[in-house]
């Protein structure tokens, strides 16, 4: 171990830590910690310590548990990190030949886990969903793959999906994976534009889509979208032979989806026709598994190329020991697979492990903001991995839900109040049924009114007190209408009593179930559910403010469930910086230290190593078997991108500070990437968006702080000289930025800007518009060196306009 990385270590002194920063330990009970993975930091540093002073030991040690159809070569690994000393290269387990497929389900199944649930799938609606076993999936996952073989697909090809939530989407990324076809997963809420782009960039033999789905409300029609974009590809050169579109008949029917014959097929007619069983595909270690297209600081997404058997020892295990996985455990994730965690923590990690998932297609708030604690409670979920912005938005429904609470509590108590006299009969005697029908009705309809006739029908206390009051007024209806003939029907009882008492069993009925139902009711969204399932939290994708991290943890997890704050990327693979549960206390928003083998550092704008308590740029030093290859077809930009800033090292574009006791704390993008509801988007993606549009100049956007997204786009529009300002125009610009990205990339603010503020070289000064955008006006620091000063005068004055 080298220097640095020993005194790094040995600030990390947990004792310390506890006697100095108490109010911000959160620490783990002794029961967690007992039956975790890595029980104690101790544990946790002597296989650290091991992993970087032997990593091919420590990694073969690993690697060993999978299946390897002829073990890799000497060395384990190989790399080097250092432009200076020529071409950036990585690659592990070199010459070992294997498949990711067939360790995530054939071994799993030899292992005895053929009948147990991979996928349990949840649909958009509830009640829609469906399951299927390791041995189904495997299934299915054959027929595809022979399918694909069938019409060519060979090993090293592209295969692009673009596919919702559907189970068909990590039977998709399998079935290449078994046939050593390379899978790009493009996120299914990416415009026309932005798929045609990669479409062109990785050319495909074949896209998978399906014609429509339904995300919360909406239906979309994703077929249009591929058929747009398999238009405007071929018009550059890009022509895809087939387009296998699976029928999503919940969103949209065969007949009505639009069709090309010769390129069309629809998944159904074809798949389930191939055997279901399908010999692999054996690659080496270093053959390619995926792209994946992240955005840059300049306009062009780049293909993060990850290869086959570093990333799959290495999302396999990061799985295991950041969510303490046990094999009876319920493992659910939000993400979509269209980006890098629902690659590696919906699909491989988790599926390698055996692990049964969760595989969710709708909006975690739909059909309301309890979704995700149904779902939760539904499957039984012990680990739940989400994003910050999942939280926060969630957070702010559990606000409101805890006003309506006293306003339902206050009625709950009124009502019962004047139930319980009812059912005394005195005001029955006096007014007769019609006031006590009028006191329901309106107990009722206050209830029906304030949490929506859907809540208010939930649960078996509400319908239980719906059934007895109708029965009441039935039997009451019927008596008054027969007059004295009711006798007949209940001999001894007079039409008066029989009412009476049908009316008072009403009441008492509606008195036990009035209660809870109202205290089912107020519980909104998160404690209504019961949750106790839950044992471990995680979160990733974006900084997690401390607020929300307490939120999560004291009423999401019931202050029983550590949250494992995952920090990595999509060129890492899997993860780098995180707690272990069990291991250690965990400090609110921190993702706290390394995983094995990862070697954080933090540099000053020189490339020097900063020690102890800091803050600068986060890199990592030397290797780890699941890092990123290349950028696909573009290794130099591989090169300067990651490996020029801070040469000897792996630059991150990430910010971080280390405190006192060694906890790492992420503090966002240093390059011009924004972090949107943790979807990273460049601002040059964005501008160059804005001005494609006819009526706009120029543009310039800067991310700033935001509620709920963590971050929001704002974005500053010179517009065509005379062109007036309108709101139309307002809304077509943040069209044009939906239709070249999509939905999730929409600008929130649109600054008029008569000029930017630029240095005399012409260059955009983006501190100045960051200043402006987050009203720090006092914090503009010099702008006498602008070419123009007077232009941020006039920015300030249109702030509001
Ligand atoms: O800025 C960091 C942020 O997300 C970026 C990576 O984005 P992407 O490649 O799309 O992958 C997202 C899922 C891994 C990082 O550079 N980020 C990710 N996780 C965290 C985070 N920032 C702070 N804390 C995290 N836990």
């Amino acid at each position: 171990m080298s220097m640095s990385m020993d005194s790094k270590l040995n600030a990390v002194v947990l004792g310390e830590a506890l006697a100095s920063d108490a109010d911000d330990l959160i620490v783990p009970t002794q029961d967690f910690s007992t039956h975790a993975h890595v029980p104690s930091f101790d544990n946790y540093l002597e296989l650290y310590k091991w992993s970087i002073e032997d990593p091919a030991g420590f990694w073969s040690n690993i690697a060993s548990q999978f299946y390897w159809k002829q073990k890799w070569g000497q060395p384990v690994y190989s790399e080097n990190l250092d432009i200076q000393k020529g071409r950036i290269n990585i690659e592990w387990f070199k010459g070992g030949i294997t498949n990711i497929c067939y360790n995530c389900l054939d071994t799993n199944i030899a292992a005895g886990n053929a009948e147990k649930i991979a996928i349990y799938w949840e649909g958009n609606e509830p009640g829609v969903d469906a399951t299927l076993t390791y041995q189904q999936l495997l299934h299915r996952v054959c027929q595809l793959a022979n399918y694909l073989k069938d019409i060519g697909i060979r090993k090293g090809d592209a295969v692009l999906i673009y596919l919702p939530m559907l189970m068909e989407l990590p039977i998709a990324m399998l079935a290449c994976a078994r046939i050593g076809a390379v899978h790009s997963v493009v996120f299914a809420g990416f415009s026309s534009e932005s798929l045609s782009q990669r479409i062109m960039d990785c050319k495909p033999k074949v896209v998978i889509t399906c014609n429509a789905v339904r995300r919360g409300p909406k239906t979309i029609n994703l077929k249009d979208i591929v058929d747009m974009a398999l238009a405007e590809s071929a018009q550059g050169g890009t022509v895809v032979d087939v387009c296998l579109t699976y029928e999503n008949d919940s969103a949209l029917k065969k007949e009505s989806t639009k069709w090309v014959e010769g390129r069309d097929t629809w998944w159904q007619d074809v798949v389930p026709k191939y055997p279901a069983t399908c010999d692999v595909e054996w690659v080496d270690a270093e053959d390619p598994l995926f792209l994946l297209y992240t955005s840059g600081s300049t306009g062009k997404p780049k293909g993060v190329l990850h290869t086959t058997g570093g990333y799959m020892v290495y999302t396999a295990t990061t799985f295991k020991y950041a969510f303490d996985y046990k094999p009876s455990d319920i493992y659910w994730c939000t993400a979509d697979c269209g980006w890098i965690t629902g690659h590696s923590y919906v699909t491989y990690g988790p599926l390698l492990n055996g692990a049964s998932v969760v595989v969710f297609e709708g909006a975690p708030n739909y059909p309301n903001p309890g979704r995700c604690w149904d779902i939760v409670d539904k499957y039984e979920v012990s680990i739940f991995y989400t994003a910050p912005t999942l939280v926060r938005s969630l957070m702010r429904e559990g606000d409101e839900a805890r006003i309506s609470y006293t306003v339902t509590l206050l009625i709950a108590v009124l009502k019962h109040l004047l139930l319980s006299a009812i059912g005394s009969g005195k005001f029955w005697k006096k007014k007769g049924g019609n006031f006590s029908q009028l006191i329901y009705f309106s107990g009722k309809a206050s209830i029906l009114l304030q949490f929506g006739i859907e809540e208010a029908l939930e649960g078996t206390y509400s319908l239980l007190c719906i059934l007895m009051e109708s029965w009441g007024n039935l039997e009451r209806n019927r008596s008054e209408a027969r007059g004295m003939n009711a006798d007949r029907i209940l001999p001894n009882e007079t039409t008066h009593d029989t009412s009476f008492k049908f009316a008072a069993m009403c009441v008492d009925s509606f008195n036990y179930s009035c209660e809870p139902l109202a205290k089912k009711a107020v519980k909104m969204h998160v404690t209504r559910y019961s949750r106790k399932s839950l044992r471990v939290l995680g979160s990733v994708g974006e900084p997690i403010n401390p607020s929300a991290w307490r939120w999560f943890y004291n009423f999401v997890g019931d202050t029983r469930c550590p949250i494992s704050d995952t920090w990595w990327q999509t060129e890492t693979g899997g993860f780098m910086i995180t707690p272990l549960p069990g291991a250690w206390p965990q400090k609110p928003g921190s993702a706290t230290f390394p995983f094995f083998g990862v070697q954080p550092v933090i540099v000053d704008e020189k490339g020097v190593e900063l020690e102890g308590a800091c803050s600068g740029y986060l890199c990592i030093k030397s290797s780890w078997p699941g890092a990123f290859r290349t950028l696909y077809g573009d290794h130099e930009r591989y090169e300067t991108t990651y490996f020029s800033a801070f040469p000897g090292y792996y630059f991150s574009g990430d910010g971080c500070s280390r405190d006192k006791d060694g906890y790492h704390w992420l503090t966002g993008r240093v390059d011009d990437v924004i972090n949107v509801s943790g979807h990273r988007i460049g601002t040059a993606e964005v501008e160059s968006a804005l001005v494609s549009h006819p009526q706009c100049a120029e543009a310039a956007v800067v991310g700033v702080e935001h509620e709920v997204k963590g971050q929001g786009i704002y974005a500053f529009v010179t517009l065509v000289e005379g062109v007036p300002y309108s709101d139309d125009l307002r809304k077509s610009l943040v069209l044009a930025v939906r239709n070249q990205i999509g939905a999730f990339a929409a600008p929130d603010k649109i600054h008029w800007a008569p000029g930017l503020p630029k240095t005399r070289s012409g260059k955009i000064m983006r501190r100045i518009l960051r200043k402006i955008a987050c009203k720090q006006l006092d914090e503009l620091g010099d702008t006498s060196t602008l070419a123009d000063p007077g232009v941020v005068g006039q920015l300030i004055a249109l702030a509001d306009s």
